[in-house]
């Protein structure tokens, strides 16, 4: 959206231009067709993935633990070939295009490799060196406000063997923010991180996207996703579930009806006769799925069976319920 035109010059720091029309939606940053990867041992990691990435969103990959989201990710950079189903990445097909599509996208893959011997600058510094597309005249202070960026200016000199598992996801990402790209792709990237850093991490992919820059992030942290996403993808046990803006996901999902009451019993019964499902008591507090019908209504009944309705909302609903709502299971690794 807030990238330059394709005749206007390029600033440093913003996302080079972009590419003429492509398939698989006008905008698609990254749109995979029946995407399937079955490794050799049998299993079936991602299955008939079809996804769609508009250009200029925050797009949260969401699934528990060993959905298929790294396994994805591989195969949008290239690294591993799809037993079937085609991937395509900034409007060219992977991997065949990788030596044009990867020097315009920034990266972070599941446990970054490091030389540990080296310290973290080195370590960047090398890393550019080995880009042909990387100009070495640039490259020191670019590893400067690349390791700034990240919160490494202090320990750039510290051999990255001595990197704690935050430190080290810090210093991959640094390596993905070397030169300024269209696109990038980190998976996990607060994985190891504490709070603080996590919000950091928040902070800097909010910023990236507002100099037009694609990021397509994956999470096992629904909470993390809805904070920075304008869009998500859920996946589960290899398979899509959804995909769409945030916040159309939530909507999809009807929030929990919350009453305070000091006469809870009185308030559960009635909400149960109002056709909600799922009463729980928690105290003064009574929640529900609320019943099809007119909130107003079900409101009017407290009245009317006088319980002394202190508070009557309606929870927004967040992308867990969503999910939950969706796949029917709880947040969890599939066996
Ligand atoms: N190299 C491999 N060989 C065989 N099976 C694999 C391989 N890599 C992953 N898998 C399996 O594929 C499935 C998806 O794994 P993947 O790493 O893509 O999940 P993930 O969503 O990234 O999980 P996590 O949140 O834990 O990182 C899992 O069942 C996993 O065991
Ligand atoms: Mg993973």
């Amino acid at each position: 959206m807030a990238e330059p035109s394709a005749t206007g010059p390029e600033r440093p720091g913003r996302a080079p231009e972009r590419e003429p029309a492509r398939e698989g939606g006008e905008d698609a940053v990254i749109a995979t067709r029946g995407l399937t990867k079955r490794y050799r041992g049998g299993q079936l990691a991602v299955d008939g993935l079809d996804l769609t990435v508009p250009a200029g969103s925050v797009f949260g990959f969401l699934g528990p633990n060993g959905s298929g989201k790294t396994t994805t990710i591989r195969m949008l950079m290239g690294l591993i070939e799809p037993t079937s189903g085609s991937a395509r990445v900034l409007g060219l097909p992977m991997p065949r295009a990788s030596r044009t599509v990867l020097p315009r996208v920034g990266a972070l893959i599941e446990g970054p490799a490091l030389y540990g011997f080296l310290s973290g600058r080195d370590n960047l510094l090398r890393y550019d060196a080995a880009d042909p597309t990387a100009d070495p005249r640039t490259r020191r202070e670019r590893v400067a406000a690349a390791l700034d960026r990240v919160g490494l200016a202090a320990a750039g000199g510290k051999k990255a063997k001595a990197y704690s598992l935050g430190m080290k996801q810090r210093l991959g990402l640094a390596a993905a923010l070397l030169q300024p790209r269209r696109l990038l792709v980190l998976d996990e990237p607060t994985n190891g991180l504490d709070p603080q850093g996590m919000r950091e991490i928040r902070t800097l992919v909010r910023e990236l996207a507002s100099d037009g820059t694609t990021v397509f992030l994956s999470s096992h942290l629904l909470d993390e996703i809805e904070q920075v996403c304008t869009h998500a993808a859920v996946m589960a046990q290899g398979r899509l579930i959804t995909q769409g803006a945030v916040a159309d996901l939530a909507a999809g999902a009807r929030g929990r009806l919350v009453v305070t009451t000091p006469d809870a019993g009185d308030a559960a019964r009635v909400l149960k006769e109002q056709g909600a499902a799922d009463v729980v008591v928690d105290e003064d507090r009574v929640t529900a799925e609320p019943p099809e019908r007119d909130l107003a209504e079900v409101n009017a009944a407290l009245v009317a069976a006088r319980v002394r309705v202190r508070g009557f909302t309606l929870e927004r609903a967040s992308l867990e319920d969503a999910f939950v709502a969706l796949t029917g299971e709880g947040f969890d690794v599939a066996g």
